[in-house]
């Protein structure tokens, strides 16, 4: 081969090198959902959930490889109502693999949205990286007119690559939205735009293939995290327990003959049991399981020794946790302690 041809062939080798390297390397962990989903035709609302695996997901948004070196693996294939404990802690210990021993520069998980609030917040406590992580999950099988999982996906995949995304904690990446994973909510049972971010709001856009972020939040996460769940292969129970007027205390005294380790209470306004519930509650705490008041109403906080005086009693308020995220802190504060005091302190910072 003369010099020539061998000159161009270096510089083409040379030019791909550094086109690929100049772009981050990101990796999508699926877990099903929707967006895996599959319908029995395209016009039906009738669909399962977990049916498509990662390369198909990928394949079907070929534009994503302009954004970054992107690659898959497919963790497990479930709606996420089956969502638990077990695969929350793998896929916490598999993301911190990925960014701080395999070095990939973010990771995006495709997910259900029935429970992503909850995932989104468990990894915000659990990455133990600046880099980021991005759920993202679809409203419409993949099979649908007009699926909206192909351009969430794209959407999570610039939001990944993108440096402005860096330190922010674990976001969601629905609708053009990004959502700080302790506010983002689930708010509606069927619309595209079902996420939101309570009194917080989004924390930022993505749209022509950028992320535009336009506020950061101040609670503690991922790096700054105390929880760790490298050596854990459990986590401590705790359950929720739903308030309503002439609330029966039934629910709440199944949790404490099972010996759980806490209760989170989704009370009514700021907190509040009903009479026979909050005596069952007195006499949990009394054995030594956590009490947590939140509360059923979509904002607002559950505040300390307010309508409730926590202080005489050793329960937390749950601040501005929903029931569902408050479980979730709960659990990992038991992995450190059982002190009331210093409990709702974590419930303070994050
Ligand atoms: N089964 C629900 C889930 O996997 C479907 C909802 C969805 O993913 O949008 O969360």
């Amino acid at each position: 081969m003369n010099t020539f041809r061998k000159l161009i062939l270096v510089t083409a080798a040379l030019l791909a090198a550094v086109t690929l390297s100049a772009k981050p390397r990101v990796r999508i962990i699926a877990t099903g959902g929707t967006i895996a989903g599959v319908s029995a035709t395209s016009a039906s609302s009738a669909y399962t959930a977990g049916q498509v695996g990662i390369q198909t997901l990928i394949d079907a948004v070929p534009q994503m490889l302009y954004l970054a070196d992107v690659s898959g693996e497919q963790l497990v294939n479930i709606g996420s109502q089956d969502m638990n404990d077990e695969v929350w802690l793998q896929l916490a210990k598999r993301i911190n693999v990925l960014l701080n021993e395999e070095g990939y520069d973010a990771v995006v998980v495709t997910h259900g949205t029935d429970t992503m609030e909850e995932t989104a917040y468990f990894l915000n406590l659990t990455v133990k990286s600046e880099k980021p992580v991005i759920l993202v999950g679809s409203m419409r099988p993949s099979t649908a007119i007009s699926a909206d999982g192909p351009a969430n996906l794209y959407n999570a995949v610039a939001a990944a690559a993108s440096p402005e995304c860096v330190g922010l904690g674990v976001l969601c990446c629905m609708n053009n939205q990004l959502l700080d994973a302790k506010s983002v909510i689930k708010t509606h049972t069927i619309d595209c735009d079902t996420f939101e971010g309570g009194k917080v709001g989004c924390i930022g856009y993505v749209y022509n293939g950028e992320a535009h972020i336009l506020q950061r939040v101040t609670n503690k996460h991922t790096v700054n995290s105390e929880f760790d769940i490298t050596r854990l292969d459990r986590l401590p129970r705790v359950g929720i327990v739903y308030g309503y007027a002439n609330c029966s205390p039934l629910p709440m005294q199944a949790f404490v003959d099972a010996h759980f380790d806490g209760i989170v209470l989704a009370g009514v306004g700021d907190g509040n049991f009903y009479k026979d519930v909050f005596d069952v509650a007195v006499a949990a705490q009394q054995r030594g399981i956590q009490i947590v008041r939140s509360s059923r109403c979509p904002t607002g906080p559950t505040c300390l020794n307010s309508e409730v005086d926590d202080a005489r009693y050793h329960f937390v308020a749950a601040l501005d946790l929903n029931p569902q995220k408050a479980r979730i802190l709960l659990m990992l504060a038991l992995t450190k302690t059982h002190d009331w005091q210093e409990i709702q302190q974590y419930f303070m910072e994050y």
